[in-house]
């Protein structure tokens, strides 16, 4: 008995050595150990409500988002900077909003009219759009530096329950924020000339004053017969599920901001491999991404690249900042003595301490979601694992080549000084026991392997047009039903709508 067990145990362990699946089972035995240490469940979801796509807000929103009535000269939508055939982003380095030649046009090709504010043949908007996709489970903050940001950081409620802070209120509950985080964000976009106001409209007024021109001339109380029109007040009667006749109850700033803000929590995109794999099903990734898996989740103590330090969790965050000193190019927001750096968290707390330090971006669909990093700076993902590997030497040795001639020469001038104050300010970090981060020198292999990894985050929803397009204006609404074109339909440069 004991001589044919030896025997079957010996074929049996050939056999599988020849498949090349005993190693595969020793890095998927690592990877559960791993996925159980850091309490991952795949599934970032569990205990929110998302909104359906098809829930009559949702929709509401969607037109919302897509309309160019929210633009101060009608040129601009937020969908412009978010597109979600754009991996919920522009697919540029560095946006433009206002004053593009062709305000239809979004991504490659689309560029800033000759004539417009501050032209400079390059983006006018400091930096890079983060996607809409998924911010529904996001706790913390909202944008790079966190200017909104939740007071409680309350797991699971995407900001909702204990106040919202935002730019309007100063470091303190705005009365105005609404319901979660990304309703207090949608307040905000239409009050930067860059992004939808332009440089004419209410030019010096307030935020307020902004929000309640363009509410009054979306209900149609003031500039009556001066510009093209949408009829709005079915769709926020259809959206609120009310009969309500005055349109000044019913089109207003908030419910405007809240429709929006239902439509982007709507976008969650989570279904994907890595979560299949987490939740059981060995043969869900490959093995080249189980080995990039093993390297994100290791610690530096026992090899690793220790990604997960940062990216934690279901949804790839810890939604806290850090300093990494990727390559500051673009316009800058007006720090640093050259007026084009970008002291990141410094700016809303005014904490030496946050200098430099940006947001950790979730890595959910992170494949589709370049260009990366707060400037865009890197238009290849492996480039963006090589810097968040190595900082130093990849901010060094960083080549302007990718970006492809988008930004001018004037944009990029100050890179190497205001690009190394935040390699100084890593520095300084380490050595105070500030960043915790360390350099790991990743092999071009283990790079490979990292990014096919990075690649099993992505939900094969965004990929598919007939999952996508649900989120999409294009198809969906006729030319009769908005015959003054106020709703972006968006084209690349070919000319075809995306
Ligand atoms: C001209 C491009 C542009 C337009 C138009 C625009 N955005 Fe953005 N959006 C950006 C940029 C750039 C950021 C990051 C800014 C920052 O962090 O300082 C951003 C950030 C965001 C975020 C935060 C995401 C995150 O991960 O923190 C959300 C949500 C968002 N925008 C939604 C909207 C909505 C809603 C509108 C319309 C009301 C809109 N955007 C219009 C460019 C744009
Ligand atoms: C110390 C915290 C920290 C560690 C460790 C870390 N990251 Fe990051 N990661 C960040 C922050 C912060 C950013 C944004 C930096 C910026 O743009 O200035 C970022 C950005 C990224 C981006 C770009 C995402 C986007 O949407 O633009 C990718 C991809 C990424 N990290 C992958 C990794 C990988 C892979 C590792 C491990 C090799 C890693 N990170 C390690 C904090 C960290």
């Amino acid at each position: 008995m004991k001589i044919a067990y030896i025997s079957i145990s010996v074929v049996l362990s050939l056999f599988l050595y020849g498949c090349g699946n005993s190693n595969s089972s020793e890095v998927d035995r690592s990877l559960r150990t791993l996925i159980n240490d850091h309490n991952l469940t795949g599934d970032p979801s569990t205990g929110r409500v998302i909104p359906s796509v098809d829930d009559p807000k949702v929709e509401l929103g969607k037109k919302l988002f897509f309309t160019k009535s929210l633009g101060g000269n009608l040129d601009a939508a937020c969908v412009t900077c978010h597109h979600p055939n754009l991996g919920g982003g522009d697919n540029l380095v560095l946006p433009i909003g206002t004053e593009a030649v062709e305000p239809d046009l979004l991504g490659p090709g689309r560029q800033h009219k000759p004539s417009g504010t501050d032209y400079d043949a390059g983006p006018t908007v400091p930096r890079n759009a983060p996607s809409t996709y998924n911010v529904v489970l996001f706790d913390a903050v909202m944008f790079w530096d966190g200017r909104v940001e939740s007071v409680t950081h309350e797991a699971g409620k995407n900001g909702s329950g204990g106040g919202i802070m935002t730019p309007d209120s100063n470091r303190t509950a705005d009365p105005k924020a609404g319901a979660n985080l990304p309703v207090a964000q949608a307040r905000f976009p239409e009050t930067s000339p860059q992004e939808m106001r332009g440089f004419t409209f209410e030019a010096g007024n307030s935020n307020e004053a902004v929000r309640q021109h363009l509410a009054a001339r979306m209900a149609g109380t003031v500039d009556v017969g001066s510009l093209p029109k949408y009829e709005w007040l079915p769709e926020f009667q259809k959206g609120y599920q009310t009969t309500e006749t005055n349109v000044s109850k019913l089109i207003t700033p908030e419910n405007i901001v809240d429709a929006i803000g239902e439509y982007e929590r709507s976008q969650l995109f989570i279904n994907n491999p890595w979560k299949a794999y987490v939740e059981g099903d060995t043969n869900a990734i490959s093995e080249e991404a189980k080995k990039g898996a093993k390297l994100f989740f290791t610690s530096y103590e026992n090899g690793g690249a220790n990604c997960v330090l940062c990216h934690s969790g279901d949804v790839f965050t810890d939604e806290g900042f850090h300093v990494l000193g990727v390559p500051q190019i673009g316009r800058g927001k007006g720090d640093g003595p050259n007026g084009d750096d970008d002291f990141g968290r410094y700016r809303v707390t005014h904490d030496p301490e946050d200098m430099y330090r940006f947001r950790t971006p979730t890595l959910l669909n992170v494949e589709v979601t370049g260009p990366w990093g707060h400037s865009g700076a890197y238009t290849t993902l492996e480039g963006m694992v090589r810097h968040m590997s190595d900082p130093l030497n990849e901010a060094i040795g960083y080549d302007e080549s990718q970006l492809k001639g988008e930004l001018p020469s004037t944009q990029l001038i100050h890179r190497d000084e205001n690009t190394y104050n935040a390699l100084l300010q890593l520095a300084k970090n380490r050595q105070n026991g500030l960043s915790e981060h360390q350099d790991t020198h990743l092999t071009d292999e283990e790079v490979d392997q990292i990014v096919a990894f990075l690649k099993t985050l992505t939900d094969p929803c965004i990929k598919d047009e007939s999952c996508i397009g649900q989120w999409n204006i294009e198809g969906n609404v006729s030319d009769s039903e908005d015959p003054d074109g106020l709703l972006l339909r968006a084209v690349d440069q070919t000319g075809s709508y995306l």
